[in-house]
Order: C-alpha cells, then structure tokens, then sequence
C-alpha cells in the first residue's frame, strides 16, 4: 500500500474555504484497530467550517484534509480488526480528513451500512442523527408525550432531532428563521412551527403550549435565541446546549433553572462516541432500523463533488443549507 497515491482536498493555511486545494497526495495506511475506507460520500457539518479557520476545538496539524464523516467500503483493515472486513459497506467518523478520495478511520467508531440504507444517505447521516438521537435519548430523556422545541429545525442536527423527536413519540415545535426552512421541518414531522425571524419566541412558545412551557430544548443556534429559548421552557424542563452556529457563546442566569426546577444540559457527542463505543454503535443500530422503517428520511438538499467542497462549506457559512450537504467522491476503489 505504502506510496499509493489520492486526491484529498487540502487545507495548507488555516483560512476561508476558498483557499482549499485539490490535491495529490499520499494514501494513508491503516494501523492496528484502525480501517482504510475508500470514500463514497461524504457528509458537511458545521465544524467543517470551523476546523478550517482554526477556530474548532479540535486542531489538526497542517495540512489536513475538512470532513469529519464518510460512508464508503472498507479497502484495508489493520492488525486486530476482526469486527469488519475488506468490501464491506462502511459510515466511519473521524474529525477531519473524508474529503478525500479515501480515509483511515478507528474500526471502534465504525458501522456497518445496512443494505436499506444507499452510502449515500450514510454518508450524511451519522453525525447529524447520531448527535441528536444521543442528545434527546440519553442527555434529555425525552419520554414519549413530552413537548419538544427545536432551533434551528431546518439545519443537519435540527431537522434530525425534529425526525427523532416524532420517532420517540414528543410533540414537536420546529423554530427556524424562514418559511421556506419551515416548510421543510414540517415536511419532516413537526407539529407546531414558529419562526423567530418574525415572531417573538418565547411569547410565541409559550401560547403554543398553553403557557406550560416546554419540556426539552435543543439549542443547535445558541447566542441571542438562547435566552428566550430558555424562558419558554416548563417546570423540569431540560434544555439541550448543542451548539453555536449563531456565533456567540450565551449566558444563562442560574436563577432562571433554579426557579424552573430545570436543567442545562450539555452534549458532547465526540466524546460520547471515543468514551462509549458500543452504546454509539447499539445508538447507531436504532437509528438505521428507524431509517428502514420510514421514521427517518434525512433531506440531501445539494451535492457537491469532492474539488467543489470548499464551496459547499462556504454554501453553509451562507446559511443556505437546509438537511444535509453531500461532498461526493465516488470511484476511488
Ligand atoms: N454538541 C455536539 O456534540 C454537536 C454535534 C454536531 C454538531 N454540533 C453543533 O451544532 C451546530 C449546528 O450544526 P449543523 O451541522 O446542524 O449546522 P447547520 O446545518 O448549518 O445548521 C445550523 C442552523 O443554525 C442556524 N443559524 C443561525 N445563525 C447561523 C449562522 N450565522 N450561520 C449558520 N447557521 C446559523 C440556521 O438555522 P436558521 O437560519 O433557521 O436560524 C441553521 O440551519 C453547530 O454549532 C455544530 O458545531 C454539536
């Protein structure tokens, strides 16, 4: 394998996804526990943006190749590897480095593709469902009946929680800042929907539940959505800190959990998946049996090819991408 070449799309200086660069480069050889998986697909996420700007918590050394997820076949497996072999289909996470023609991923954080699902679809679906589905199954505990509120429900982990939220029985509010965005939540199973880009938030939540308040919040937007996602929650409510695409780190005030017997919870679903493996996986074998039931059909909405990749994170920067993005890569092997 050792001087085998690919194409990987480069970030050489840390900066705006327009300085990314096709590039040839070496193929990367499998360790022990560890698979080489020739790319199919690969999913965008948020932190694709970040990562390059050097403003993600996880720094690569330069160069490094965005991505954080892929679906493909195994092409090699390294020493020790015994759950998986070469040609089967694969969805493998691992940070950064999938957009690229192949990848050398932890055979630990790695699934099997079911054949009802295309690689494709697996291609995008992994973390975006599998960050929800942790969040609301065993961060939130979300029970069936309870009243869930999703921001930014158009997005790749909203418009997955707002699916996994019907799948596990709640009542669903989907809050976007558009009616087109909207439109697409409801499409995907939401109930009630508010746009926050046109209404009052908390007012508008708090008619919506008979001024109960809700039981969850997923908060995949935080900064200024924060407080009145917050305020709208209910008694024992537990309020899901995801993520900050709106760009500032919000504060609570702690009165506002004290007076609502309610908690702040956090989500760390990287750790999740590197800490506890097999509960990833078995969380992984729910969601592909959901998806082959017809509970779950994640929304590809653009695709782009592995040399326009720096486009579609820039496409996402723009917030114009509804569900999920795909890099195709296609034909390595
Ligand atoms: N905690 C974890 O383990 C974990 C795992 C995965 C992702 N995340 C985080 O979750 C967040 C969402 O990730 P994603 O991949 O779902 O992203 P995404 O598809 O771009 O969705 C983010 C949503 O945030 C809203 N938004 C508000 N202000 C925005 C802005 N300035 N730029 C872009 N979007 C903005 C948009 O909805 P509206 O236009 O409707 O407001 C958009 O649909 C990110 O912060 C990511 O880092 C966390």
């Amino acid at each position: 394998m050792t001087g085998e070449m690919m194409k990987a799309l480069l970030c050489e200086r840390h900066g705006p996804p327009e300085d990314l660069i096709l590039t040839d480069t070496l193929r990367p050889v499998p360790g022990p526990g560890q698979l080489l998986i020739a790319i199919e697909a690969s999913g965008l996420n948020f932190p694709d943006a970040l990562i390059i700007q050097d403003k993600y918590q996880m720094k690569p050394a330069l160069p490094f190749s965005p991505g954080g997820e892929a679906a493909g076949t195994v092409a090699a497996v390294g020493e020790g590897v015994e759950r998986l072999r070469v040609g089967d289909r694969v969805a493998t996470l691992t940070n950064w480095g999938t957009f690229a023609d192949y990848v050398v991923a932890p055979a630990e954080h790695t699934t099997i593709v079911p054949d009802s699902m295309d690689l494709e679809t697996a291609g995008v679906f992994t973390l975006a469902y599998g960050t929800s589905h942790h969040a609301l199954k065993q961060r939130a505990m979300l029970k069936p009946g309870e009243t869930l509120l999703v921001l930014g429900a158009a997005g790749g982990v909203g418009l997955a929680a707002v699916e996994i939220g019907k799948a596990m029985g709640a009542h669903v509010i989907a809050a976007a800042s558009s009616t087109d965005k909207l439109e697409i939540a409801r499409r995907h199973g939401a109930d009630e929907l508010v746009n926050y880009g046109e209404v009052d938030l908390k007012a508008t939540v708090k008619a919506l539940t008979g001024g109960k308040g809700v039981d969850v919040v997923f908060d995949p937007v935080g900064d200024r959505l924060a407080d009145p996602a917050f305020r709208s929650i209910g008694w024992e409510g537990r309020y899901l800190v995801i993520g900050f695409a709106g760009g500032n780190i919000p504060t609570i005030p702690l009165n506002l959990p004290l007076v609502k017997g309610a908690s702040i919870v956090g989500v760390f679903w990287g750790d999740f998946v590197a800490r506890t493996p097999d509960l990833h996986r078995a969380n992984m074998d729910e969601l592909y049996h959901w998806h082959s039931e017809g509970k779950l059909a994640p929304l590809i909405s653009a695709r782009f090819p592995l040399e326009r990749g720096g486009e579609a994170i820039r496409w996402m920067m723009e917030r114009k991408a509804v569900g999920k993005v795909v890099v195709t890569v296609g034909g390595a092997g």
